[in-house]
């Protein structure tokens, strides 16, 4: 959570910093600021919400000439989102930016005050500044490091200070970071795409890697104290792939863009009619017998999908744990088992944890991503890479997409190995495959159909998504996506359910959307909405079937594969969340109290 960023050069500082920030604001909007020291003067500007905001302050300052920088973009975690606690924090002399959390911030906060110093915020990332400045004596650097010894949790920080006014301290512990070079000119920043077109190599920083950047020349410690030879690697990326081309959010783009990635998730892994991930070499699979799949959230919902398809089709046992609760649940983990985590950005912070546990029990790992380079990428044995390009908009949509995309390739692939798929039936699950493109392509009619019908649900006192067996996580998918982004409250609920208590709810200001696929359970599921059609519940169905208990309903297409019902299941659902959302004004992309990435616990 948070993005930082930060420049050491000659270049209109402000700029750098601010289209930096822009960048990452999707990885928060409570606030922004930006710090500039400039031979003995020291700037400073902060904004609350999102970074218009941020450039709507700064448009009279100027900052080229050589110098020192750094900004931030907030997700608050400790303290509200006010200027006061927006980054960067200044203590006499020296600025702070930093993402992560500092566990012991409390007590270092009281040793603090005690010895007289008094914090304008209310956040963790006050004490780093107040710290350093307590231990400078004469050397900055020094006191650097002495304040990186007392830090506990996790950080990624940069510092600039009055005493070294052409240097950037850095360090990493648990939170991304990277350092771009470009000639004399360093850059620092959370992600990658802040770098895209400025600098062309890139360092990716470890856990426990701090040093400082002067004069176009970086040191870089490890965690030991030891100075270590560090090599760049080439920063590949197009960022023109962010752009909104005439949509009116990325969401939307994004929605419309999973037939076409979808083909680029599949390019080169189907090979003779089998499934080939050139990714799982060196013996990663041998002699395991069971899979735990640990994520959050969306990435969450994909794994819960795919355990159908691991346990049906490829025949091996698989569980499937919410990352921040499998953290502390001291799981008995055996070394048999392939330890797989989903995630798109890669750094969300309790997924990684859970799969540096998973390591440390011995276990071999696999990632299914979307960020090349990210942390849990570069932690993971081996990973596959979902290829759905930049995603922007803060509900992930063509994330979850690809990543069902790549589970389901995997479960096959795992099936093919262990012989547990016929040939006639691997033909039909490529064949499959092969269509979903297809099946993604959102089609005009629907899209006004389905802004149509938003009208209809804006009020109510709740939604169920209810679903059967993949069709379940694709109802909580479908939930999730209407709470983050229309904050109207919605459950996604397995169909069988409801009679255990939540039917209770049922009246006609109750929503439900039943998704009622033909080729998985559709008697079962029909009963169970039949059920709360007869308590009065407002239905809407997604079906092939026609369905005359619905008071709305959306027939679908696809009626001989349940994964292509998945797929075009799912995009009426985004399609219904965002439509919702549209109308009830909200910013799609920047959700309210949201972030992309969640690299905090
Ligand atoms: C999805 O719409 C959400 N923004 C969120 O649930 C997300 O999936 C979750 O935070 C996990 O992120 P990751 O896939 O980057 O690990």
């Amino acid at each position: 959570m948070c993005g930082i960023v930060g420049y050491l050069g000659k270049k209109e500082k402000k700029e750098i910093l601010i289209e930096g920030l822009r960048e990452l604001e999707y990885r928060g909007y409570d606030s922004a600021g930006i710090a500039i020291i400039k031979g003995k003067k020291l700037n400073n500007f902060k904004a609350i919400g999102k970074i218009i905001n941020l450039e709507e302050k700064t448009n009279d300052f100027h900052s080229d000439g050589f110098g020192v920088s750094i900004g931030h973009t907030r997700w608050a975690t400790h303290g509200k989102p006010t200027e006061l606690n927006a980054h960067p924090h200044l203590g006499k002399y020296s600025f702070v930016v930093h993402n992560g959390i500092i566990e012991n911030y409390q007590s270092l906060k009281t040793e603090l005050q005690d010895d007289g110093i008094s914090f304008l915020s209310q956040t963790d990332t006050e004490t780093i500044v107040h710290l350093f400045e307590k231990n400078y004596k004469d050397d900055s650097f020094q006191a650097f490091k002495d304040t990186l010894d007392r830090l506990e949790g996790a950080y990624a920080t940069l510092l600039i200070t009055e005493t070294a006014p052409d240097t950037i301290f850095f360090a990493k512990n648990g939170s991304p970071m990277l350092i771009g070079f470009e000639g004399d000119d360093v850059y620092f920043a959370s992600s990658d795409t802040p770098i895209i077109g400025k600098a062309e190599e890139v360092y990716y920083l470890e856990d426990g890697e701090y040093g400082y950047a002067k004069d176009g020349i970086v040191k870089l410690f490890n965690k030991d104290g030891e100075e270590k030879r560090f090599l760049k690697e080439i920063l590949v990326s197009d960022k023109a792939l962010a752009q909104k081309d005439g949509y009116r959010f990325f969401m939307e783009k994004e929605i419309y863009e999973q037939s076409t990635v979808m083909s680029d998730t599949m390019m080169g892994r189907i090979v003779d009619n089998n499934i080939y991930f050139e990714e799982l070499n060196d013996g990663l699979l041998d002699g395991i017998n069971s899979i735990k799949i640990c994520a959050c959230g969306t990435s969450y919902h994909t794994a819960l999908a795919s355990s159908y398809l691991f346990e049906r089709i490829s025949k091996i046992r698989c569980d499937i744990e919410i990352a921040s609760e499998f953290r502390y649940k001291e799981p008995l983990l055996s070394s048999d088992t392939l330890f797989i985590t989903v995630s798109q950005s890669g750094e969300t912070a309790d997924t990684l944890e859970a799969l540096k546990m998973a390591k440390r029990a011995g276990l071999k790992s696999l990632s299914i991503c979307n960020v090349d380079n990210s942390s849990i990428v570069r932690e993971s044995d081996a990973s596959i890479l979902t290829r759905a390009g930049i995603e922007k908009g803060v509900a992930s949509t063509k994330a979850f997409a690809t990543q069902m995309m790549v589970l389901w390739m995997f479960a096959i692939e795992l099936a093919q190995r262990r012989n547990t798929i016929t040939k006639e039936n691997l033909q039909i699950e490529i064949d499959a495959m092969l269509h979903t493109p297809k099946a993604l392509i959102v089609k005009d009619k629907l899209h006004n159909k389905l802004n149509r019908l938003a009208k209809r649900y804006l009020h109510g006192h709740g939604f169920f998504f209810i679903g059967r067996d993949i069709f379940y996580p694709l109802a909580l998918e479908g939930a999730l996506k209407l709470k983050e982004i229309s904050y109207l409250h919605a459950e996604g609920y397995p169909a069988g359910e409801m009679k255990h208590g939540p039917i209770a709810l049922a009246d006609s200001e109750l929503f439900t959307i039943a998704l009622m696929p033909k080729t998985v359970h559709y008697d079962k599921i029909k009963s169970n909405v039949e059920e709360l059609s007869a308590r009065d519940a407002t239905i809407l169905a997604i079906s092939p079937e026609p369905f005359e208990l619905a008071d709305d309903f959306i027939q679908t297409q696809y009626d001989n594969h349940p994964m292509l019902e998945f797929f075009e299941m799912m995009v009426i659902t985004q399609l219904l969340a965002l439509e919702i959302s549209i109308r009830l004004g909200n910013d799609v992309d920047m959700p309210r109290n949201l972030a992309k990435s969640v690299t905090v616990e």
